[in-house]
């Protein structure tokens, strides 16, 4: 089966549709005539989910942003890392979309070990060694690459970088060949810029395309970058793509965007919409033109404002991912027509940990022969701080390890009040992050001046999926001075901001916190307070947490990320139970102690994040696998997962505490799965139990309430189920990274 057909099958099987737009999405449309939209990605914008919930729906292909760079995969000589491109390819799989690999070889984001003195045969090697590892990781999973980029001049004449002056014209044909060797199924492009139209660039790269294919060299393809000014598609653009194609080759347009002198008008909006138009409608036209690829998805990943300093406006999403008047275009050109999707729910932060050092060091410890202590004399918040005393290097001070609080693939924001105890120098924040045996230093906050008064550090920190040990530590150019650390906090996306917000584009639904006063649950029981497995914060019942589920499937594994918002009292331990539907299993947790039988979970906070205030949230992920074909979900309103349905159980059905008073006044005391009924206030309830109960045994401790017993909000998801069948079709080869990844 061909990449397209394969692809388009899987698209079309699990694409969401946005709350507000009833008709097809633009990658709806293009699956329906077997055309790829696509769009960059990058590990940032992955973690975003507002650029999610846009690409998932709106686009059936993507291309790797910078993730596929040498700079990115061979940053040092034989070694590779394909954290940040696998990244992308997992998205690709998870969400069903077709995969361009982007680019084997080019002169620009180059690491310098590259371009050293060496002999011709040593560059040759190096040459065919990175294209032999990056093609060969990706074998199977990459419908096209783009093996060469921007080899050309304006004039038409080959570019001299690194690769043409010390190998020559060869160096195309030695990549393309060690590419087909690597990866026999993926199509290979050439891909450039200012080759839209037919002109002397163009005919360079016709001129070429043909000497290979003379010579016998693999090639499939030609990619058209279209970094356009609006205004300016060139008029012999079809011509163009039709000449390319009688040559047998297949053309795509691989980096479309349409930029607009800002601030952009409402005349230039619809002229770049008649642009757009201009565009698709010109490869859509063509055979052999197989798919255009915009350079991002919204203002906020376009690299025009960037790199064309007074210039912006040139994707088919605005700053605020509404559709710009060119995405009614674009739908419009491959025969649509056009729902205009409703824009996602902005986002709220969330706290994923917060350490006010109050009392004790909650696993803050030494780094170096330095000496990290929780003193009571000098705080920034409270009464309490870290003191990091005996310093003889800038790299001690105080760590703390925290793979255990984040979730792979997600973006943070870490920060930190810190001073000196006297003098004064510079600090940051970074990341120690081991690959097994391979260790990163990774800057969080920049560079920051300090003394005696306290100072903020604060920085984003994307965490890329591989690692065996994480921790965050605080350093400064002073050597030897004494430091305190303060108020460390950090936060990630949660649930949409507002109720309405989350009402049309989200999973968040209304549960009941239950407070209990021993540390004795027995077995679990389950009551709804209203009747309904998925009571939702507008329709009543008791307002306790709300628990947002999202799924991130790579077909036999998924990450599973979970932030409840506490709605109620504020509590001191919680509790979150769910059945999974099929055999999903928990590998591996962060955030919270997960634990498993048979089909039924119970995640309990970890010691640092029991606390949570009313309106707070905390958040926690795992990493689980699963085989089979478990039974498809249904469909769910903001993302291609299903949405969990939630009902709430307390503790153990009879203790009353505050939050919960009034939900529980006599429970039946019934066993089993099945439904029993409860009182509440007088009035009768169902009692559901959905899954294998007494994960604590009776006296047991529940591990969140050890240190202090409390509140404890329990809810139950049920019916967790992942994507599962659609995966199962496409076959997987010996030579994948990824057991079970969706192939080409
Ligand atoms: C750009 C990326 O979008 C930027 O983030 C990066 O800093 C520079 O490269 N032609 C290409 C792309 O082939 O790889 C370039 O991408 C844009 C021009």
């Amino acid at each position: 089966m061909g990449v397209v057909a394969a692809a388009g099958a899987l698209v079309a099987a699990v694409l969401p549709v946005l709350a507000a737009s009833a008709g097809q999405t633009l990658a709806q449309v293009a699956t329906a005539r077997g055309f790829h939209i696509g769009t960059a990605a990058g590990v940032r914008t992955l973690a975003s989910s507002q650029w999610r919930q846009v690409a998932d729906a709106q686009f059936n292909s993507v291309t790797m942003g910078n993730e596929g760079k040498w700079d990115a995969t061979e940053p040092t000589q034989g070694q590779f890392d394909f954290a940040a491109a696998d990244a992308i390819a997992d998205y690709a799989a998870a969400t069903g979309k077709r995969l361009r690999g982007h680019t084997l070889v080019w002169h620009s984001q180059l690491p310098s070990w590259v371009s050293t003195d060496r002999t011709a045969a040593a560059q040759r090697q190096v040459l065919i060694d990175h294209v032999t590892g990056v093609a060969g990781h990706f074998a199977g999973d990459v419908a096209q690459w783009d093996v060469v980029n921007e080899p050309f001049n304006e004039d038409g004449t080959l570019r001299s970088s690194v690769w043409y002056t010390r190998l020559g014209e060869s160096y195309i044909a030695d990549a393309l060949t060690a590419a087909r060797a690597a990866d026999p199924a993926a199509k290979l492009f050439i891909n450039d810029y200012n080759v839209e139209g037919v002109n002397a660039k163009s005919t360079g790269l016709y001129n070429l395309v043909q000497r290979l294919q003379a010579a016998g060299v693999p090639i499939d393809g030609v990619g058209l970058q279209a970094h356009l000014i609006v205004g300016q598609v060139p008029s012999t653009l079809r011509q163009n793509i039709e000449r390319f194609t009688a040559l047998g080759l297949k053309v795509e347009i691989t980096e479309l965007d349409v930029r607009i002198p800002l601030p952009a008008d409402t005349a230039e909006l619809t002229q770049q919409a008649s642009d757009y138009r201009a565009v698709v409608g010109a490869c859509a036209a063509v055979a052999g033109c197989t798919g255009v690829t915009t350079w991002g998805v919204g203002e906020v990943d376009s690299w025009i404002p960037a790199f064309f300093p007074g210039y912006g406006a040139a994707l088919l999403f605005d700053e605020q991912w509404r559709a710009r008047p060119a995405y009614t275009a674009v739908v419009e050109a491959l025969g649509g027509t056009a729902t205009v999707p409703a824009p996602p729910p902005v986002p709220s932060q969330v706290s994923v940990a917060s350490f006010p050092f109050e009392s004790g060091l909650a696993g803050w410890g030494s780094r170096g022969s330095e000496v990290t202590t929780q003193v009571t004399t000098v705080a920034h918040g409270g009464t309490g701080s870290v003191l990091s005393s005996g310093r003889t290097a800038t790299w001690q001070g105080p760590t703390r390890p925290v793979l255990d609080l984040l979730a792979p693939g997600k973006l943070y924001t870490v920060s930190a009040w810190a001073r000196t105890a006297s003098g004064t120098g510079t600090a940051r924040l970074s990341m120690q992050r081991q690959n097994g045996t391979a260790t990163r230093y990774e800057n969080v906050s920049a560079n920051t001046a300090i003394g005696t008064s306290w100072t903020r550090l604060s920085g984003d920190y994307l965490f890329l999926p591989g690692a065996t040990a994480l921790s965050v530590y605080l350093e400064t150019t002073d050597t030897t001075g004494d430091l305190y650390l303060d108020d460390v906090t950090i936060e990630t996306e949660g649930p949409p901001v507002s109720s309405s917000a989350s009402a049309s584009a989200s999973a968040s639904v209304s549960v009941s916190p239950s407070r209990s006063p021993s540390v004795s649950p027995s077995a679990s029981r389950s009551v709804s307070p209203s009747g309904s497995p998925s009571a939702s914060p507008s329709q009543g019942g008791p307002a306790g947490c709300a628990v947002r589920y999202t799924t991130n499937d790579w077909g036999g594994g998924f990450v599973g990320d979970v932030t409840v918002t506490n709605t109620g009292a504020a509590v001191n331990g919680w509790t979150l139970r769910w059945t999974f539907a099929g055999d999903q299993r928990v590998n591996q947790a962060w955030g919270a102690t997960v634990t498993q039988t048979g089909a039924a979970v119970s995640a309990t906070n970890a010691a640092w994040n029991g606390t949570v205030a009313t309106g707070a949230a905390v958040n926690f992920g795992f990493l689980a696998g699963y085989t089979g074909g478990n039974a498809r979900p249904s469909p769910s309103p903001s993302t291609a997962r299903p949405a969990p349905s939630v009902e709430v159980r307390d503790v153990d059905g009879v203790r009353r505490l505050p939050a919960l008073q009034g939900i529980v006044e006599r429970d039946d005391l019934g066993a089993g799965t099945g439904e029993h009924l409860a009182e509440r206030g007088g009035e009768r309830v169902v009692r559901r139990v959905v899954g294998p109960q007494a994960e604590h045994p009776a006296g047991a401790q529940v591990p969140g309430e050890a240190a202090q017993p409390g509140d404890g909000v329990e809810a139950a998801v049920a019916g967790v189920q992942q994507v599962r069948g659609e995966w199962s079709m496409s076959s997987s080869t010996a030579s994948k990274r990824r057991p079970g990844a969706a192939g080409s």
